[in-house]
């Protein structure tokens, strides 16, 4: 897909289609008003008429004689006052599917919010944005074992229509950094979707090192298991020791920052299977947790945005990735392992497999004394239940941190809700015969919680968070599939991390 600015007056314009915006009031604005008027009040008829009522979603496409552009298309943007983002966001997203399943080649956007010129810098920023990952989100395609998905979709050329020269750069920018973050997001979605005997830890590691040999600045290093071993990393070995299928530390260093600048970790859990291990799970959807390697997916995404955008940011991304099954060789109930850190953990429940692996990739992060660590995972059932698909769960010892994480949800409609790491849950997660045990040993409550004061232990006094993405990362049902999330969120904090 080829995105750019088009800064010709409307009359002007060379496009299949126009794309201008609806809303349920009937009223036209900004550039509406502008091209109901270059063609006869012919958009007048169609609110009259009630063709179209301006709801979220709704789109008409009107064919015009005798101007430099061969359609309008009506979008439905909903109420004028209540114009947001994620309105914007349902919009266009609709609006690009409809254009994308007809012939027209290029569309010309003209939705701004309702105003003739987007002159806020920032708003054109977000539009702009905006609209490149909407097409990404919408002509993602999962084929690689149904072919018959495949959609042969026409649309070659997206432009926003700036009615002149204002705010170009912001809307290049937003364009640039949607493009990369919507390529990045669909990647994340692919490995999510794809099974677990295609997804497994190694093809994980190609996925990585293929984007790696594209950036000069990144470097990849995958651990094996002997290597792992030979670093003490007993946690993270205790959850494969059950599978045949070799685990691998996955750690890509991008450098691209000041030297002085410490990086900023970011980790994610690498289940390419969780069946639960010896504390086997039960059968029901037992498939989704093929999704058990999510925040590996999303970590890997955002190394392939990085590295894209060529980022001036020094970062790490470190993906600790195996399979969980039982064997006669898998961790049983009562294990004792110690971890890469020293600490000894005392595995009660084997299905509590993530906080094991991940122990172990927060201890090596810190080899590279990080500005901050922040780690995705698909952690706890028990987010599920508190957040549900919506939120995700943020958890840190770092109120700043935490902060600015949830900020960046908020700016991207990526949301999260921070959840309280205080010590009455630390004290839940106690052993009789280790430093810690893997689940709550006190009370069955807050399991989200007391996974992240397991976290917690491995960090030492590092700036970090948590986000437990097992309620967002995938969506259940006739439209089962990833959806990408965090991407939205940590590509804004990321972006951000690269402007200090
Ligand atoms: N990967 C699961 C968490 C999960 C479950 C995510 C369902 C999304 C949907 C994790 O490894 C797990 O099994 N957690 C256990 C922890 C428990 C044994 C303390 C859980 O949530 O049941
Ligand atoms: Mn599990
Ligand atoms: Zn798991």
């Amino acid at each position: 897909m080829k995105f750019s600015t088009n800064n010709k007056k409307i009359n002007e314009i060379k496009s299949d289609c126009l794309m201008i915006s609806i809303f349920n009031d009937g009223k036209l604005r900004g550039c509406a008003k502008l091209v109901n008027t270059a063609n006869g009040k012919l958009i007048d008829d169609f609110i009259k008429n009630k063709d179209i009522q301006g709801k979220i979603g709704q789109t008409r496409i009107i064919p015009v004689t005798g101007k430099s552009y061969k359609r309008i298309v009506l979008v439905g943007c909903g109420k004028y006052e209540d114009f947001s983002q994620k309105n914007y966001r349902k919009a266009v997203i609709s609006a690009l599917n409809k254009i994308s399943h007809t012939n027209h080649k290029s569309v010309v956007s003209l939705i701004h919010d309702g105003v003739e010129k987007i002159d806020n810098p920032e708003k054109a920023y977000r539009l702009s944005r905006v609209l490149a990952e909407s097409w990404h989100s919408i002509s993602y395609q999962y084929t690689t074992t149904k072919e018959s998905n495949k959609k042969n979709l026409g649309l070659r050329k997206i432009e926003i229509g700036t009615n002149g020269k204002k705010a170009i750069r912001e809307i290049q920018t937003g364009l640039k950094h949607g493009d990369a973050i919507g390529k990045a997001t669909q990647l994340v979605r692919e490995l999510g979707d794809l099974p677990a005997n295609i997804c497994t830890p190694t093809y994980l590691a190609s996925v990585a090192r293929k984007i790696v040999s594209k950036n000069k600045s990144a470097k990849l290093k995958v651990l094996n298991e002997a290597q792992m071993k030979k670093l003490g990393m007993d946690s993270l070995l205790s959850v494969t020791a059950g599978a045949k299928e070799p685990a691998k530390m996955i750690i890509a260093e991008f450098f691209n920052g000041p030297k002085s600048q410490k990086p900023v970790a970011v980790v994610g859990k690498g289940i390419t299977f969780d069946t639960g291990g010896i504390s086997l799970k039960p059968s029901n959807k037992m498939d989704e947790m093929k999704y058990d390697m999510c925040g590996a997916s999303t970590t890997i995404g955002l190394l392939q945005m990085v590295t894209e955008l060529n980022l001036p940011i020094n970062a790490l991304f470190v993906v600790p990735a195996c399979e969980n099954v039982p064997s006669s060789t898998a961790t049983l109930p009562g294990d004792v392992v110690k971890s890469m850190s020293g600490t000894t953990i005392e595995i009660l429940n084997t299905d509590a497999e993530g906080r094991l692996i991940l122990a172990d990739a927060l201890t090596y992060a810190q080899k590279y004394k990080p500005k901050l660590i922040i780690d995705m995972a698909t952690l706890t059932g028990a987010c599920v239940v508190a957040l549900g698909a919506h939120h995700s769960g943020l958890m840190s010892n770092s109120d700043q941190l935490a902060e600015k994480l949830f900020e960046c949800g908020q700016t991207t409609d990526d949301v999260t809700w921070r959840l309280p790491l205080t010590e009455e849950y630390a004290d839940q997660i106690v052993s009789n015969f280790a430093d810690v045990a893997n689940i709550s040993t006190r009370g069955s409550g807050a399991g989200t919680i007391t996974a992240g004061c397991f976290l917690q232990k491995f960090v030492g006094d590092y700036d970090w968070a948590h986000i437990d993405i097992a309620g967002v990362a995938w969506a259940e049902g006739a439209n089962k599939g990833a959806t990408g999330r965090p991407m939205g969120l940590m590509s804004e904090f990321l972006i951000n991390e690269s402007k200090i």
